[in-house]
């Protein structure tokens, strides 16, 4: 009788491991073309929207592209920074946030999908998507985004206030912020060179220019010319004015980042910072100018793979900004 439990039991325990196994080896569950069967237009309509809304809102580039971004080093890759806050703070409200636009064409480009494959494609997998095309439509490099991702259900502000790297952020403290997600300071760099588009507020780097030290001084690591041009953008405490990254050309996905960083014109500490570790200012000085197309790929597909929900794991919801349950509620 005894035995028979027990062989049952491991009968039961096998069974279990056996259902569990094919979960386990595939552990992320991401797969280029997910949708290929269950929304077979599901990356056209993307595009399409995209290629839209690009056209006429060439700044919203940046913002969409920052978005997967910030929406990865947060809880994973899991559309939570598209939460809108409920009795808690959202990541969406939390400081970090300055500049991130763009939440309507989000939610644009889930009403399209919705009208077509109702209830299939995750807002997570729409912000992968959507960097993709951002970046292929500002004429960068194209890839293949393996999707599946599905949705979280929670989004607190405290958690984006210590997951994202702020612009001070010096090269040890960057790298060990990468290495938490799993990313190494090739991606580092690599990744950084995203600011080769888009546009940041003065007060994102202001402390530069403006009594650095409480002396009434500059940034030692910004070139002095350059300090003089951004002084003529910025007065202190300018709260508003926006400024180009990679000047004249911020509309466009190139190496001009790596060209500005090189010219001592990062316009962040943490872009200045590249240059104090000999791997990544190896990559600014000598290979970005070659190989930036190809490893900008490699490491945003491994950036979109933080911390996902696949399988039966979180939800996918029906807006952008809503856990379901709540919609389950109102429409009860
Ligand atoms: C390495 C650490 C990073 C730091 C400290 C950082 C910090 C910042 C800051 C402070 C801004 C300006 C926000 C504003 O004032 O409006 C910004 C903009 C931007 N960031 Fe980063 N970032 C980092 C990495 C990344 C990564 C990994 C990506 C994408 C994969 C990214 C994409 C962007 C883009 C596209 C913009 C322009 C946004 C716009 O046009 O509104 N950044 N970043
Ligand atoms: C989310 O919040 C924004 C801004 O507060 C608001 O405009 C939008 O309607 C909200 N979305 C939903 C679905 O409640
Ligand atoms: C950013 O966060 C602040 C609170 O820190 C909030 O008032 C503001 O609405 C947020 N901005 C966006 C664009 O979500
Ligand atoms: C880098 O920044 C961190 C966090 O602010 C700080 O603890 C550390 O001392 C800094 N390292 C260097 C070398 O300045
Ligand atoms: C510069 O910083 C010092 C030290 O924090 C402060 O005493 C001084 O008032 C500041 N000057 C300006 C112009 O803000
Ligand atoms: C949120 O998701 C977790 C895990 O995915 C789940 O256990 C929990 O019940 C969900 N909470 C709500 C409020 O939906």
């Amino acid at each position: 009788m005894v035995p028979k439990v027990v062989f049952s039991f491991f009968l039961n325990f096998v069974a279990i491991l056996v259902l569990l196994l094919p979960q386990t080896a595939d552990a992320q569950g991401l797969k280029i073309g997910f949708y290929s069967k269950t929304c077979p237009k599901a990356e056209a309509i993307v595009l399409q929207e995209m290629t839209e809304v690009i056209k006429v809102a060439p700044s919203l580039s940046g913002p969409l592209l920052r978005m997967h971004f910030h929406d990865c080093f947060v809880m994973g890759c899991d559309g939570s920074i598209l939460l809108n806050s409920s009795k808690n703070t959202a990541e969406k409200d939390a400081p970090p946030n300055l500049s991130l636009r763009g939440y309507a064409v989000i939610d644009r480009v889930k009403a399209k999908l919705e009208k077509s494959c109702k209830g299939i494609v995750s807002c997570a997998d729409i912000l992968a998507l959507v960097a993709r095309d951002v970046v292929r439509l500002t004429n960068g490099p194209f890839w293949q985004v393996p999707t599946g991702r599905r949705d979280g259900n929670v989004s607190q502000a405290s958690d984006a206030l210590a997951n994202l790297p702020p612009p001070i952020a010096n090269i040890s403290s960057l790298k060990a912020s990468f290495s938490s997600k799993g990313l190494n300071t090739k991606d580092l760099v690599v990744l950084a060179g995203s600011h080769t588009i888009g546009t940041s507020h003065c007060t994102s780097f202001s402390n530069r220019l403006y009594n650095f030290t409480g002396k009434g001084d500059s940034d030692p690591a910004l070139d002095k010319n350059y300090v003089a041009a951004l002084k003529k953008k910025c007065k202190p405490n300018d709260a508003t004015t926006l400024v180009q990254m990679d000047p004249g050309s911020s509309k466009s996905f190139d190496n001009g980042y790596f060209t500005q960083v090189s010219k001592r014109r990062g316009l962040f500490q943490s872009d200045s910072a590249l240059l104090q570790d000999p791997q990544t200012k190896d990559y600014v000085l000598n290979k970005a100018s070659t190989s930036f197309f190809k490893d900008f790929p490699v490491s945003i597909v491994k950036m979109g793979k933080i911390g996902v929900l696949t399988g039966n794991k979180g939800e996918i919801r029906q807006h952008c900004a809503l856990v379901k349950l709540i919609i389950i509620m109102h429409s009860s």
